[in-house]
């Protein structure tokens, strides 16, 4: 493979954005736009990948942590004035450098190889990938010569009333022979409506010094389309999650209504799996094969195992086994651990706990900060009374132990082996294995007390 290199712009503020995000850092499909631009490029064989950071630097640099290297535009003078800054890493190489901007998140690793291949076969100094949207408005357009050869890139800004006519765009990525682009960057003016150094103006000094330049079109500009304010950032979640769907589908996954499903960029999801409307999966998900998933759930930063329901409920930073049911209306709270064949029904809140193989909280029940073992029944109502309002404290039930409904375990507190705590108990002490511990005030029936109620009240 030839040296290949990227450059990738994301120093800019956004100015568009209105937000006290950095651009680059504002998500499509719960992952950064600079991330999906990186982990793209990534792909790709690459000797080396410079990112360009400015406004939150320290905070997109620990987005991209060691996928790339840095270097710190001080001052966002224009795309040109960018790239330069990347001199100390690449401006002595031979080879080839892509430039991509850190705004333009649905670019796909395919098209800069394509872009790449065009640029290494026609020997070009630089290659701009071009498209053709239905509306140009805001981007640079590419002028060409007559005989159709590509003459320069004007920026919308700076464009005639002729010039805003022409409908093929700059997509703000672009092949550079990398010599070739640091010998030439540092004669690009600011004379231009905007005051700044545009990387676009090499293409023409390039070709003005009598060099080739090329342009390579792809059908697909919603793969290109620049995210400049929040309404180009829903067109791009839009159009990224449609394309995350059909990836899943076309993997095996059911999706009912895909128009209503939010799938993060990074999810797995096994065959078979089915996702009922209105779910979220964010960040880091995983789910095995044959599970059922919604409608209405919201997982977030877990793995779910195969052939598990998990029905209108919340999942954040947890596992959850095969063969699990959740919900309806459940909520796993961050470091839990559910494991296979256990079932938690309505109306459970599970905080910081490990529940064992084929246990069951079935309904009404918080458990908290507790380490429940394998074939416990949590009745109906069972409470981990964890928090004295100062500290936690921790919860142990053993295997196969069974809590009646309505029952409090008053932490730091131990359930033993096979022990049985009566319904409406309140634990406060340890329960010895096998024992059956009943921790409620006795029933009294004070007989015929109504008949001597009324007496009293006709006397
Ligand atoms: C740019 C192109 C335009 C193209 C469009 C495609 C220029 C002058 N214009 O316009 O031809 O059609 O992209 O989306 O290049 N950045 C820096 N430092 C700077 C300025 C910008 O790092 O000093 C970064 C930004 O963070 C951003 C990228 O470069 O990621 C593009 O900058 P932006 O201001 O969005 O350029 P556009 O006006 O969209
Ligand atoms: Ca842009």
């Amino acid at each position: 493979m030839k040296n290949r290199y990227a450059v990738i712009l994301a120093a800019g503020k956004g100015t568009r954005m209105k937000s006290k995000l950095y651009k680059v850092l504002h998500s499509v499909c719960g992952k950064p736009m600079v991330q999906h631009v990186v982990d793209e490029a990534s792909k790709l064989n690459l000797e080396k990948i410079v990112t360009i950071v400015g406004h939150g630097a320290e905070k997109v640099k620990a987005q991209l942590g060691g996928q790339s290297e840095y270097a710190i535009q001080e001052e966002q003078l224009g795309t040109a004035h960018a790239v330069i800054q990347a001199k100390d890493f690449l401006s002595d190489k031979v080879g080839t450098t892509v430039v991509i901007c850190g705004d333009t998140p649905l670019i796909t690793a395919e098209t800069m190889e394509s872009l790449l291949s065009h640029h290494e076969e026609t020997g070009a100094k630089a290659t701009i990938l071009t498209a053709t949207p239905e509306d140009p408005a805001g981007y640079g357009r590419i002028v060409r010569t007559p005989e159709g050869s590509v003459e320069k890139i004007v920026e919308h800004k700076d464009a005639s009333v002729e010039e805003l006519k022409i409908t093929e765009i700059n997509t703000g990525t672009y092949c550079f022979d990398n010599k070739s682009l640091f010998a030439t960057l540092s004669k690009v003016s600011n004379d231009n409506s905007q005051g700044e150094y545009y990387l676009p103006d090499v293409i023409e000094i390039l070709k003005n010094s009598g060099e080739t330049v090329s342009a390579y079109k792809t059908e697909s500009f919603e793969e290109t389309i620049g995210i400049n304010d929040r309404v180009a950032l829903s067109q791009a979640e839009a159009l990224m999650k449609k394309r995350i769907n059909i990836g899943h589908m076309k993997n095996g996954v059911t999706l009912i209504d895909p128009e209503n499903t939010y799938i993060s960029a990074d999810a797995i999801i096994g065959q078979d799996t089915i996702i009922y409307p209105g779910t979220v999966l964010e960040g880091a998900v995983s789910i095995g094969e044959d599970s059922i998933i919604g409608p209405h759930s919201e997982i977030k930063d877990s793995s779910i195992g195969s052939r598990t329901v998990i029905r209108q409920s919340v999942v954040h930073d947890s596992s959850v086994g095969n063969d699990v049911k959740i919900g309806p209306f459940a909520h796993i709270r961050p470091e839990s651990a559910i494991s296979d064949d256990v079932k938690i029904g309505n109306f459970v809140e599970i905080k910081k706990s490990s529940l064992g193989l084929g246990s069951k909280a079935s309904h009404l029940s918080y458990i908290g900060d507790a380490e429940i073992g394998a074939d416990v029944n949590l009745g109906c109502g069972s409470i981990t009374v964890n928090y004295d309002g100062k500290n936690k404290f921790k919860t142990k039930v053993e295997d196969g132990a069974f809590i009646g409904c309505n029952s409090n375990l008053v932490a730091p507190v131990t359930v033993g082996e096979g022990a049985y705590v009566a319904a409406g108990s309140t634990i406060t002490e340890d329960v010895p294995g096998k024992s059956l511990s009943v921790a409620r005030a006795r029933q009294v029936n004070k007989e015929n007390y109504v008949d001597r109620l009324s007496m009293n009240k006709n006397s």
